[in-house]
């Protein structure tokens, strides 16, 4: 049996002030929740202020991104020695919108991927079709291109931690869902892809979380797929009630 994990991606929300005030009202919610691991992902500034809130509780905290280099002259990034230095136990790699704004690239998803494993963090890898690409039959050829360059020169010994994200882009913030079955279907190309790339032991135990339009009314049905070993939330995670109820779905 996979764990599950319940995870909040923050996007460019939430002051420090307001992370602090989230987590006094959503952690009384889960407090006595261990069926799933709870993961939630605010941007760096808030990154201190959330490690704080979170203390003691079973909620980790990760980052949105880091840059793969150990360090150097690289204005405006941050590394993963810093993230672990504060306490970021995850990562988010390679989500569709650094791809899409900020010439985020299979390759540099790879550099990421090897630099968190790297570091003891535990990376989750977001890969996913945007509309036109499931439209002309795509989406296979896609999933399959973003994770076999995503995993190049990664061992399974090292990539022990992975999780990835399906989040396919056109269901990203529209409140449009994948079904849970079309969800499950594209879970199974990753996981084959994981067990090409990692061996079948490895895809076996690989989670896999669905992100696009997650919210409380249609958490329990995805959850609900075998395949589906998770969440990724947008919008629906700053709330904390909204975030608590997918937690219990
Ligand atoms: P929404 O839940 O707002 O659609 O965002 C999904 C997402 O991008 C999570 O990373």
């Amino acid at each position: 049996m996979r764990k599950k994990i319940l995870a909040a991606n923050w996007k460019m929300y939430k002051t420090p002030d307001q992370a602090t005030a989230f987590f006094q009202e959503f952690l009384p919610l889960v407090q006595d929740h261990d069926r799933d691991e709870i993961v939630v992902c605010p941007n760096y500034i808030a990154l201190p202020a959330a490690i704080h809130a979170a203390k003691g509780s079973r909620v980790a905290i990760g980052a949105q991104n880091l840059h793969w280099e150990k360090e150097g002259a690289y204005t405006g990034e941050i590394c993963t020695s810093m993230l672990v230095a504060i306490g970021v136990t995850h990562v988010i790699i390679g989500h569709s919108e650094r791809r899409q704004y900020f010439c985020e690239t299979d390759d540099t998803v790879n550099l990421k991927l090897k630099s968190a494993l790297a570091a003891g963090l535990t990376p989750i890898v977001c890969v996913g079709e945007v509309l036109e690409e499931r439209e002309a039959n795509l989406t296979d050829d896609v999933l399959r291109r973003q994770c076999l360059r995503a995993f190049n020169k990664v061992s399974a010994k090292k990539a022990a931690s992975l999780v990835v994200a399906y989040e396919p882009v056109w269901a990203i913030g529209t409140g449009k869902t994948a079904t849970p079955e079309l969800a499950a279907d594209a879970h199974a190309i990753i996981r084959a892809e994981a067990a090409d790339s990692f061996g079948q032991e490895f895809a076996d135990n690989l989670r896999i979380l669905y992100g696009g339009s997650v919210k409380p009314e249609n958490a329990h049905a995805l959850m609900s797929e075998e395949e589906i070993d998770g969440a990724l939330v947008g919008g629906a995670s700053l709330d904390p009630k909204s975030f608590a109820a997918i937690v219990k779905y």
